[in-house]
């Protein structure tokens, strides 16, 4: 991954996990959408224990610091969610995850239109718009459906 020198940065590895990290999953999306719509633990099992979900985790030094969920049917693969810890974002982490679930192939998602960041690095990562969700989120809020291809 990529640091403020743009060298890569060997300090961070990635783990594929099942429902028993669901606990780790929702501390750090609490951590990340804080004040937003954070999934605890139960919502975390059971969308861990649905097929064809996976969960990617990143680790610093042993340490979880953000995570991307996927769900594949058939030949596309859905981002569920995508959260990288506050103390570790703008190092590539987050480009890391999708990256590694654009390897699948055809990757859809829902993100909110007031989301600039993610918006921006979904575009970096070669998404482009596929849709409008009117009123997608509990506060009534639009989602961006968005779209990639590449393999
Ligand atoms: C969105 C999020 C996942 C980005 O994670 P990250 O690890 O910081 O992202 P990266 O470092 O890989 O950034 C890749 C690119 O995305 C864009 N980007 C990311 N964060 C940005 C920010 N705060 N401002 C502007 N652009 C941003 C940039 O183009 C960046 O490339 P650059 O650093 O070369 O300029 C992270 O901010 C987060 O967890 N946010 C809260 C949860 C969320 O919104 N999840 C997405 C829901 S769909």
């Amino acid at each position: 991954m990529k640091t403020d020198a743009g060298k890569t940065e060997a300090a961070f590895s990635f783990a594929t996990m099942g429902a028993e990290c669901a606990l780790v999953l929702a501390s750090l999306h609490d951590l990340a959408f804080r004040g937003g719509e954070v999934w605890d633990e139960a919502s975390m099992a059971a969308l861990l224990s649905s097929p064809g979900t996976e969960a990617l985790l990143v680790l610093s030094e042993q340490e979880p610091v953000g995570f991307i969920l996927s769900r594949t049917v058939l030949d596309e693969t859905e981002i569920l969610t995508l959260a990288v810890a506050p103390a570790f974002r703008r190092r590539g982490v987050g480009r890391a995850l999708v990256q590694r679930v654009q390897g699948k192939g055809t990757v859809f998602l829902e993100v909110a239109v007031c989301n600039r960041n993610a918006i921006a690095l979904y575009g970096k990562c070669g998404f482009v718009k596929a849709g409008l969700r009117r009123g997608y989120y509990r506060d009534g809020s639009d989602a961006l459906v968005l779209i990639s291809s590449s393999v």
